[in-house]
């Protein structure tokens, strides 16, 4: 990554923490990287998970121990945890594209760290757990944290390079994943394709990743990943949704493969233009919830196009008909964690605009603005137990069930691609990334 980039990206973080510390009354924040978490029982650690509030400061997601110490107005400083081990593998000294931007301190053993704290006017990001009696400053403050978090929301152009280039890994290992599918492997063959195209492997991936074949695909977080292999005239569908980190950014992407021709594969090609549509709405000053409100409305043109529901698009949104179909949101802001924070917060300050009631999983109910990254991932699905109780309602009546069950071996569709807007135009680095 551009050494220049990334001193720019910085420097617009260091104007937004100092205003930030200025106006929650802070003069330092104390932000741990985590600690590894060791399982119940055991003398093995489940995955390291870094503080998100960490990598926001420094491109180190692997670090246990480590601490960046940031004084208002001062170059920030990194505890870089380094012990002698022979145990575990001891990352090198940081000499590379962000190293500069930092006065960088070893430390031997956790411990080391406190010298270096105070708590005085501090504030302490991270969690708290093996740091009783640190001098570490007020923890996790609610203010603090939401103006960080709003902040977050608007992206730099050094965030922009490093989610196109998680894009990129991404596309490149759904590519070696779709090959996989069609040569007959396994879920779970289909994942190891990914993660040796990705060259990642499952603990780096910024969430589990689903690979769904057949009516796997109407489990919306499926991440089971069977062995068996599906003989090639049973094969149906296939639903990835697998992403790609870069220095810790997320691409979240999901793609349906029909096997065959038929109306499984018009349904897919269907939603992917809907999906474009919905891509070319998303623009500033547009509320992310009403974007949300027209996806439903295109699943009920689908719905009635494919001859799946009597009543007329409009009708269904009215009834929520849709909502069968497509139960989760639209989308979500996209950035250092897939979820990104900050999708219903009501202002810089803090407060919840709660998405409304009839879409209660809406991850995102802010107004867009340029720098924002969003998903935008619209599906539509054939979930047992939403349709078991759809039949129990006066609903059902609206439903072709025959043409239902057709497609319920199919499990489902989902497109789903991230989204940077801009002030004049929406970039698409998803389909740049196929397009490439
Ligand atoms: N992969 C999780 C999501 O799409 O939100
Ligand atoms: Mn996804
Ligand atoms: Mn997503």
């Amino acid at each position: 990554m551009d050494k220049q980039l990334f001193a720019e990206h910085l420097a617009t973080l260091r104007e937004r923490y100092d205003d930030i510390l200025e106006q929650t009354g802070f003069d330092t924040l104390n932000v741990f990287s985590g600690r590894p978490k060791v399982q119940f029982l055991d003398d093995n650690y489940y995955p390291f998970r870094c503080n998100p509030q960490f990598k926001a400061l420094v491109p180190v997601t692997d670090n246990p121990h480590s601490w960046i110490i940031y004084r208002r107005g001062q170059k920030p400083r990194l505890l870089f945890y380094r012990p002698v081990d022979f145990w575990h593998y001891v990352p090198p000294a940081p000499r590379t594209f962000w190293s500069d931007q930092y006065d960088i301190d070893l430390l031997n053993s956790p411990a080391d760290a406190k010298a270096f704290l105070q708590s005085e006017n501090a504030a302490f990001l991270g969690e708290t757990d093996g740091l009783e009696g640190w001098p570490i400053g007020i923890p996790n403050p609610e203010e603090l944290l939401a103006r960080l978090h709003w902040s977050r929301a608007y992206k730099t152009p050094y965030e922009m390079a490093c989610l196109r280039e998680a894009n990129r890994i991404a596309v490149r290992a759904h590519r070696a994943a779709e090959a996989a599918f069609r040569d007959g492997a396994s879920e779970f063959e289909i994942n190891l394709s990914y993660l040796r195209a990705a060259g990642q492997g499952e603990n780096q991936m910024p969430y589990g990743n689903i690979v769904g074949l057949n009516e796997h695909a109407a489990i919306l977080h499926y991440t089971h990943l069977s062995g068996q292999r599906i003989p090639e005239s049973e094969l149906k569908s296939f639903l990835i949704d697998a992403g790609a980190d870069c220095n810790g950014y997320c691409a979240d992407i999901t793609r349906s493969h029909a096997f065959r021709d038929g109306e499984y594969a018009e349904l897919v090609a269907a939603m992917d233009a809907k999906e474009q549509e919905l891509v070319a709405g998303l623009r500033p000053g547009v509320a992310y919830g009403e974007l949300h409100r027209q996806c439903h409305l295109k699943i009920g043109q689908l719905l009635q196009q494919f001859g799946i529901i009597r009543t007329s698009a409009e009708g269904a949104v009215e009834s929520n008909l849709t909502g069968t179909f497509m139960p989760h949101g639209l989308g979500h802001f996209l950035g250092l964690q897939v979820h990104d924070v900050g999708g219903h917060q009501t202002a810089a300050t803090g407060g919840i605009t709660p998405p409304p009631a009839e879409y209660p999983f809406l991850r995102t109910t802010r107004t867009v603005e340029a720098n924002q990254v969003f998903t935008i991932e619209p599906g539509l699905y054939f979930i047992d137990p939403l349709l078991a109780a759809l039949r129990e309602t006066d609903l059902a009546a609206e439903v072709y069930w025959d043409k239902v069950d057709a497609l319920r071996p199919f499990g489902g569709v989902r497109i789903e691609d991230n989204v940077i807007v801009h002030g004049d135009r929406t970039e698409n680095i998803t389909r740049d990334c196929y397009a490439e």
